[in-house]
């Protein structure tokens, strides 16, 4: 049994990332990236520092916008405006989730598809389901990134996603299936779900339950990647796998933290980049 090593990968990533971003700004180009966080959700606060963090360290500029949870719809919408209007804007995102009374799809439709380095954007969402994109949305390709370092291959493989949601199931089945997965998408409808999950050769989990999926869910030698940024009974940060039973029974798994959470940060980097690229024609 292999434990993926997502801190190192996403190390590597950044590295590239850092080392594009020296040529670009030698041509006079600062990747920027606005990073906006409504309310004090506790664990959107440390996504938000940690995206904060890989900026400074690749060497992009970061303006962070934090508004109360109070904040209208209108307030949040002219915000976006003004930032798909800044130049030296490349990328914004808009952490997820919104306080309640948000509109959610309409700030995410509001991004200019040229800076929404999430990959939610409608536009984004219609390219990537037809193969022909700018940007993958960050938490599946940098899973994507994490199984290519370790020479998972994913040609023929069943695959399981369990989790269906705009951020990670959907388009987590999409890039797999671009790979030549045969995939399977479960939810909280699924009927016999450790029927299904025990024929995964690679079992993804974004249920947002801590330690749902259990060792009698998964086939011997299976690859789990486990999507969860959960707390346990104790308050422990947790993943939706429960890594102590099931790590015995995989060749590959993904630790929470360690794992896939720093792949969805680095893939952000790269987005940011490839955005200061193509909106100035380099
Ligand atoms: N909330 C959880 N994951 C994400 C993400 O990848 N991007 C944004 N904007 N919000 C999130």
């Amino acid at each position: 049994m292999i434990i993926i090593d997502g801190k190192k990968v996403s190390a590597e990533v950044k590295e590239q990332v850092a080392k594009e971003t020296k040529e670009l700004i030698k041509k006079g180009v600062t990747p920027g990236l606005a990073v906006i966080l409504v309310g004090d959700d506790p664990a959107s606060k440390v996504y938000v520092n940690n995206k904060k963090k890989a900026c400074e360290l690749v060497g992009f500029k970061s303006y962070e916008y934090k508004l109360p949870a109070e904040t209208t719809q209108e307030e949040l919408l002219s915000l976006v405006e003004e930032l798909n209007n800044r130049k030296e804007i490349n990328g914004i995102l808009c952490q997820l989730p919104l306080p309640k009374g948000l509109d959610e799809n309409a700030v995410i439709e509001a991004i200019s598809p040229e800076k929404d380095v999430d990959a939610f954007h409608k536009q984004n969402v219609g390219r990537i389901m037809i193969g022909d994109y700018d940007f993958l949305p960050c938490t599946p390709a940098g899973i994507m990134e994490m199984l290519k370092a370790y020479d998972i291959s994913v040609e023929g493989k069943d695959c399981v996603v369990i989790g269906r949601s705009n951020i990670v199931g959907k388009p987590m089945s999409m890039l797999l299936l671009h790979q030549n997965g045969t995939v399977t998408i479960c939810h909280s409808r699924t009927k016999n779900l450790k029927e299904v999950t025990k024929r995964a050769d690679i079992l993804v989990a974004a249920v947002g339950i801590p330690k749902f999926v259990t060792a009698d869910m998964v086939k011997d030698g299976a690859v789990v990647i486990d999507v969860g940024m959960d707390r346990d009974e104790n308050g422990k940060l947790c993943g939706d796998v429960d890594f102590e039973n099931v790590k015995d029974k995989c060749s590959y798994i993904t630790p929470v933290p360690g794992g896939v959470g720093p792949m969805t940060i680095a893939t952000l980097m790269k987005n940011t980049l490839k955005a200061a690229k193509l909106q100035n024609n380099l």
